[in-house]
């Protein structure tokens, strides 16, 4: 097994640039060097080459917000939705993420993670190679700990690495109808704990809207994640503006998710803080929302941009992340640039992995996709065509 390759191709580059006859060394499980073909230097003369025909590379795809652990599914609501129901209608007559929520308490961990793989598979099909999971259709504490435990095996059934996300604040389960602050007491900041002692959480999220959690108790969430130590990140201003993004981003959160309602004037905010905008245009398009996020407004503020597919069995379920490309192209008017950024470096960032992950540059994990395209733009122009070649992956030294 080699250690040591070139690759011979077209790569995109950290600013977006596309290096023609690049060469990128990859040296153990890191890339080592990168640059054109004419100016490699010598000490890389007889390591064993792979010729990509100038094929385009990229890194290796994030889907940095998911909730791919789930029970169940939701096509009922589909059809509710389709005769004029609203997602808030359905989750307020005790539908929505509780039906989940239901599924999920009743499968085992073997279960969840048999029901997400095949989703999984079809998200690295399309060259994902890290993928952040989400907990929140337990709202108990086994249930809970057991959707971040199956999160984690998930990675030992394939070559992915999982970012786990504890999400106990995600909707009041029936038990605390109307004691959402009880919920969080005796539920909710307990389970974090727990599954924090358990070694099971990277970051923690919630769910900041008129039918889930206040700014005040999502605030009560975030000094217990902090207090442990980890990161925070919201959903927020997805069906109405609370200022939940704002706050976030004020006590350090690495993104804030969704964004349809945010007040343009937050975008500095965001921009100063270095919170990135992750922007999931399934959920806008399953929805039907028609209040876009502020693209304009975080593009001019410098904010940066991810995208990534939410998938989830009731607001967005959509297990393609080059259609989410296509869809924030179409939907939300960025470029195609600005999508591939979204779904490599940005996104990485989202997750606090921009270090190792996102872009090809030396000290980056070596993982990296090979397409079948001309440009970098057919990753976001076509639907439902998967022009990925092959993932190539270093082995450690
Ligand atoms: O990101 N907004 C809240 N949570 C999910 C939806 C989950 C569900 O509907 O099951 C989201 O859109
Ligand atoms: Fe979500």
């Amino acid at each position: 097994m080699t250690a040591q390759l070139l690759t011979c191709a077209r790569a995109v580059l950290p600013d977006d640039t596309v290096l023609a006859n690049a060469c990128v060394a990859l040296a153990g499980d890191r890339i080592e060097w990168v640059g054109p073909g004419d100016a490699l230097p010598a000490r890389y003369a007889n390591w064993p080459r792979q010729d990509l025909a100038g094929d385009l590379l990229t890194p290796a795809l994030i889907d940095c917000h998911t909730h791919l652990v789930h029970g169940g599914h939701r096509a009922r609501e589909f059809e509710q939705r389709l005769q004029g129901a609203s997602y808030a209608d359905i989750a307020q007559a005790g539908g929505g993420i509780l039906g989940t929520v239901n599924a999920t308490r009743a499968a085992s961990v073997d279960a969840l993670v048999e029901a997400a793989l095949p989703r999984l598979d079809a998200l690295m099909a399309e060259g994902v190679a890290v993928v952040e999971i989400k907990s929140g259709y337990g709202l108990d504490r086994d249930t809970e700990l057991n959707m971040l435990r199956a999160a984690t095996r998930l990675a030992e059934h394939r070559p992915v690495q999982v970012v786990r996300t504890f999400l106990g604040a995600h909707a009041i389960p029936p038990e605390y109808a109307g004691r959402a602050d009880d919920y969080l007491d005796e539920v909710c900041l307990p389970t974090l704990n727990a599954a924090h002692d358990e070694g099971l959480v990277d970051m923690v999220d919630g769910f900041c809207e008129h039918i889930a959690f206040s700014v005040a108790q999502i605030e009560r969430l975030f000094d217990r994640a902090q207090s442990l130590g980890l990161p925070i990140k919201l959903h927020a201003e997805q069906l109405s503006a609370l200022g939940g993004a704002s706050m976030a981003a004020l006590r350090g959160a690495r993104s804030v998710d969704h964004l349809e309602y945010l007040d343009p004037a937050q975008a500095q905010v965001l921009a100063r803080q270095g919170t990135v905008a992750v922007l999931l245009p399934g959920a806008f398009y399953t929805l039907r929302e028609t209040r876009k996020p502020p693209i304009a407004a975080l593009r001019e503020a410098g904010v940066d941009m991810a995208i990534s597919t939410d998938c989830n069995p009731g607001s967005s379920p959509l297990s393609s992340l080059l259609l989410t490309m296509n869809m924030a192209c179409t939907l939300f008017g960025l470029t195609p640039a600005e999508a591939l950024a979204g779904v490599t470096r940005h996104a990485a960032r989202a997750l606090g992995l921009d270090a190792e992950r996102g872009a090809i540059a030396p000290g980056q994990h070596a993982d990296l996709l090979r397409w079948s395209v001309q440009s970098p733009a057919e990753l976001s122009y076509r639907l439902g065509f998967n022009p990925l070649i092959e993932r190539i992956q270093g082995t450690p030294a």
